[in-house]
């Protein structure tokens, strides 16, 4: 079975879909680790809760990103993962952890990319009046939610749509795709990107 990662900052609600996916056999591969930037997440409360390893560190304690990411390498290294899961991971990944796992490490966004990438893509879409917004789910390259996309989905934008209502129905979504797409590419031969499976 392959190993994976998650890396996330904050309440954790994707790691949680995945932790049950993979409790309920849906996602055949080990969660051998969460790596999260910000302690005191919730998302941390979550991982110890499913006694899922966890690597909490404030980058403030480390000189350079860099520095951090070396540290983060060596534990990947150590148990042998395989992919990496950013859901909800609100840094750019440096280029210490890209030159050893490019073409391992996946992205979700609550947006239909290449609209509305970075911060608070929900409340763009709702700024713009955007009639659709969505979710991708994509591979990770040095940009912000840039990357080859592998699949996106569309919800749409009500005329009354709020914020919290929109960002239900994003997650709602989010939390079924999210496990699917990784089991795909857990369970394949190759976890490294291959451009022409990609679908868009
Ligand atoms: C998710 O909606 C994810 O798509 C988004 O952060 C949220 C994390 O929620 N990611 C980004 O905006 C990345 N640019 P969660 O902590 O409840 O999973």
């Amino acid at each position: 079975m392959k190993n994976f990662a998650v890396f996330a900052s904050g309440s954790g609600s994707n790691f949680q879909a995945i932790v049950d996916a993979v409790k309920a056999g849906e996602i055949t591969a080990n969660l051998s680790l969460l790596v999260c930037d910000k302690p005191g997440a919730y998302v941390v409360q979550r991982a110890n809760q499913a006694r899922i390893p966890t690597f909490v560190f404030n980058p403030k304690d480390y000189p350079t990103k860099a520095d951090f990411e070396k540290e983060i390498v060596m534990l990947l290294k150590d148990r042998n993962i395989d992919l990496i899961v950013l859901a909800g991971y609100m840094r750019l990944i440096g280029p210490t952890l890209l030159k050893e796992y490019e073409g391992r490490i996946v992205n979700i966004h609550p947006s239909l990319l290449p609209d509305f990438p970075g911060k608070d893509a929900i409340g763009q879409a709702l700024a713009a009046k955007a009639k659709w917004s969505g979710v991708t789910i994509h591979y990770v390259d040095e940009g912000m939610d840039t990357g080859p996309i592998i699949v996106r989905e569309r919800v749409r934008i009500e005329e009354n749509e709020t914020r919290e209502s929109l960002q239900k129905k994003i997650q709602e979504k989010e939390h079924k795709l999210y496990p699917s797409i990784l089991q795909m590419l857990l369970t394949r031969e190759d976890v490294n990107h291959d451009k022409k499976t990609c679908a868009n």
